[in-house]
């Protein structure tokens, strides 16, 4: 028979699949483009950085190109006191810019017009570089959070802000998720607490708009362990973290979790290298109880992978 006798058959396929085409690549980007950014989705992507996960800026994932999170507590500018102190992402001039920063439909209507009107994020040039931060404004008697370009209505520079946080107020953020990301931390933890039990023991389940912008997100299928979502709600010890990175059965005696001491890298804060083998032994006659105490946790680099790790636990994940 012709193929022509066909063609009400080919027709009807070509229909379908140009139907279910048009609802999977379009209807979608209503829901993008009508999803307002929270507090938690502006902090997520501006300190996340434009991409995180597999890409051709950094095919590692070893966290190059981000931005630095700092905690403010006087202003760059004019150096009169804020309190509390506020959150600023500094972009280098050259790190590429957080996805809603360039796309500013991804903020959603709202926080859209908020953050080009008063935030004046278009203003922003990628050569140059730019701080952000997360203001807020009252529309029709409801509280929005915007992005804001501190850079121009502020005036901020990124020198300015880097010096006036200085290395402890500094937090490697946006690298610290890359380590998540390439450790597989996810194979373990969550960061999705869900509408059950989990409120009461991992705290609130995100908002949609808390994903704006945040590129993977990284929610983990399947728990081992703990939802870290909220961990640094519940423990803010940076001490505590350390030893449970180093080796986690410091901490939990019988714990899973694999020790990511490599993190540290090769020298302790000092610059001396730090003897793994040693440390181990030691560790040992610890179990064995031939020593009352393990061994110490050595303090780790300013520029450690480790510390990028840690920053990323106490500052996001709140
Ligand atoms: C093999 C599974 C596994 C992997 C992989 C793993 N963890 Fe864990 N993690 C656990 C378990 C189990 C716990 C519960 C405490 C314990 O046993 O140490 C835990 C506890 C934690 C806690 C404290 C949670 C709380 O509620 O106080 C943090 C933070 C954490 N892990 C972060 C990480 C990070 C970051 C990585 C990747 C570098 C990672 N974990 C990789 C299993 C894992």
């Amino acid at each position: 028979m012709a193929f022509q006798n066909y063609r009400w058959g080919t027709a009807g396929i070509g229909g379908m699949f140009g139907l279910s085409m048009t609802i999977t690549l379009f209807f979608p980007s209503f829901d993008f483009r009508s999803a307002e950014s929270t507090w938690v989705g502006l902090d997520k992507s501006m300190s996340n950085g434009r991409t995180i996960g597999f890409s051709y800026e950094d095919p590692t994932v070893t966290g190059q190109g981000k931005p630095l999170t700092v905690i403010l507590n006087k202003d760059p500018k004019t150096g009169a006191t804020i309190d509390p102190p506020v959150r600023a992402y500094v972009y280098r001039p050259g790190t590429p810019f957080a996805s809603p920063l360039n796309h500013p439909d991804n903020l959603g209507p709202t926080v859209k017009r908020l953050s080009i009107d008063k935030g004046k994020i278009d203003q922003a040039v990628k050569a140059q570089g730019a701080v952000f931060t997360i203001n807020h404004a009252d529309v029709n008697g409801e509280e929005w959070a915007y992005a804001e370009n501190a850079s121009v209505t502020r005036g901020w520079t990124v020198d300015a802000a880097l010096s006036t946080a200085g290395d402890a107020n500094t937090k490697y953020v946006g690298r610290g998720k890359s380590i998540y990301i390439h450790e597989g931390c996810w194979w373990c933890h969550t960061l999705l607490p869900e509408h059950t039990q989990d409120w009461q023991v991992f705290g609130t389940p995100p908002y949609l708009g808390d994903f704006n912008g945040e590129m993977p997100t990284a929610f983990g299928s399947d728990r081992k362990a703990p939802d870290i979502l909220h961990v640094a709600s519940r423990n803010s010890s940076r001490e505590w973290m350390m030893m449970h990175f180093f080796n986690p059965r410091l901490v939990q005696p019988n714990s899973i979790m694999p020790r990511f001491d490599y993190l540290w890298g090769r020298v302790d804060v000092n610059g001396n290298p730090i003897d793994f083998s040693t440390w181990r032994k030691e560790y040992t006659a610890y179990r064995k109880g031939e020593r009352p105490y393990p061994p110490e946790v050595p303090e780790y680099a300013r520029n450690a992978e480790i510390r990028a790790l840690i920053d990323w636990v106490l500052t996001s994940l709140k």
